[in-house]
């Protein structure tokens, strides 16, 4: 068995100790002779400035373009508040994506029976829901230039971001949200803000085009991000696959996994473009960030950055089944009535991120 090479990047607050549990799940993968599986660790986001006073240094960039897959816990906290824009925590991950094209961010937002009760929503709108939200990952406002706060010498300044988004952008991401949703509902909705800009003009008009070539056989609608934002709260199930731009996905992700119980639950994989041997640079990661204030205390959920590495079985390592015996462990795991406090409820037991792990590597063998 060639063995798959992995890069662990736990990061900052949270990070570190919810990747020590994902990293259980590599090991039974490891043990029960599934793959095998090497990991190699290193540092991002504040904790790589402390060491080398940059989010993430090159060396670690190398050996994160070398990797067959990368996990990622979180980065940035209040101790890094100070730090020069360039340097600042959040600058790691976006070069991560950056320099690995990971053009693709799936986020999927599902809400577990068990958690119904615990969604900031009404039991009835999200029991069964099942969202994947495609965020464009690689362009958009984040990266666009100009970007910068200009003196404008008469005690003013000017603060510029800039949106810009080419066609091959946009059909890229749009092709991957028609392909999964085939796999799926079949039903796209395509969020864009198109009645005040222009890239809002231009995603429109690609998503309709190529909708119309290839894709016709699957259901589009077209809908303006700030509708959608407000349809999620509204009525959830009535969407499959969210395809939309950077920003309004960083947004929109947010406000879904609310829906689920938890932003503590929310997975997500990162996804470069195939190579002729169908592999794909990824980044696999919590959608949570590193929640400083509960950091150290043993007490965040896990469970997100399992599903995570759950992800990555399925995408990178074309190991479905052992993905799906992972998700069914967190059910059944949840279906026990063990919560981590965000996620706690009456009549259920408040467990450690520690407990949950283990609850989870020992759900997996019960089958
Ligand atoms: C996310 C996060 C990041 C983003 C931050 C940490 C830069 O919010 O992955 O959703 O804005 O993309
Ligand atoms: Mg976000």
């Amino acid at each position: 068995m060639t063995p798959y090479q992995m890069l662990l990047l736990p990061g900052d607050g949270i990070g570190p100790e919810v990747m020590a549990e994902a990293e259980r799940l590599i090991g039974w993968v490891n043990d029960r002779g599934i793959a095998r599986i090497e990991t190699e660790s290193d540092l991002v986001g504040g904790c790589a400035y402390d060491a080398h006073g940059e989010a993430i240094s090159d060396a670690t960039m190398a050996r994160a373009l070398a990797v067959d897959a990368v996990m990622l816990g979180a980065v940035g906290g209040p101790k890094w508040d100070g730090v020069a824009y360039d340097q600042r925590p959040e600058a790691g991950l976006l070069r991560l994506r950056k320099d690995l094209e990971l053009f693709a961010n799936l986020r999927p937002a599902i809400c577990y029976p068990a958690l119904a009760d615990a969604s900031a929503l009404k039991r009835d709108r999200v029991e069964g829901l099942d969202i994947m939200i495609v965020r464009e990952l690689t362009g958009g406002v984040y990266f666009g230039e100009p970007k910068t706060i200009v003196d404008l010498g008469n005690g003013q300044k000017r603060a510029v971001d800039t949106q810009v988004y080419e066609t091959y952008e946009i059909e890229r991401i749009a092709s991957v949200a028609f392909e999964l949703a085939r796999k799926r509902k079949n039903l796209v909705h395509s969020a864009e803000k198109r009645n005040v800009m222009k890239t809002g003009v231009l995603w429109h008009e690609v998503v309709t085009k190529l909708h119309r070539e290839r894709y016709s056989d699957v259901k589009l609608e077209h809908i303006l991000a700030d509708n959608c934002a407000m349809q999620l709260v509204r009525w959830p199930k009535q969407f499959d696959v969210i395809v939309t731009d950077n920003l309004f996905g960083d947004m929109l992700s947010d406000e879904a996994a609310m829906a689920t119980g938890s932003l503590g639950m929310l997975p997500s994989a990162s996804l470069g473009a195939a190579d002729a041997a169908a592999r794909r640079r990824a980044l696999y990661e919590p959608v949570h960030g590193s929640a400083p204030y509960i950091a150290g205390k043993g007490i965040a959920n896990p469970i997100a950055t399992i599903a995570s590495f759950a992800m990555c079985l399925r995408y990178s390592f074309d190991l479905a089944a052992a993905a799906d015996q992972i998700e069914a462990a967190i059910a059944r795991v949840l279906d026990q009535g063990l919560r981590t406090a965000d996620i706690s409820q009456d009549g259920c037991r408040t467990v450690s991120t520690r407990e949950m792990g283990d609850a989870i590597v020992a759900a997996l063998d019960t089958d």
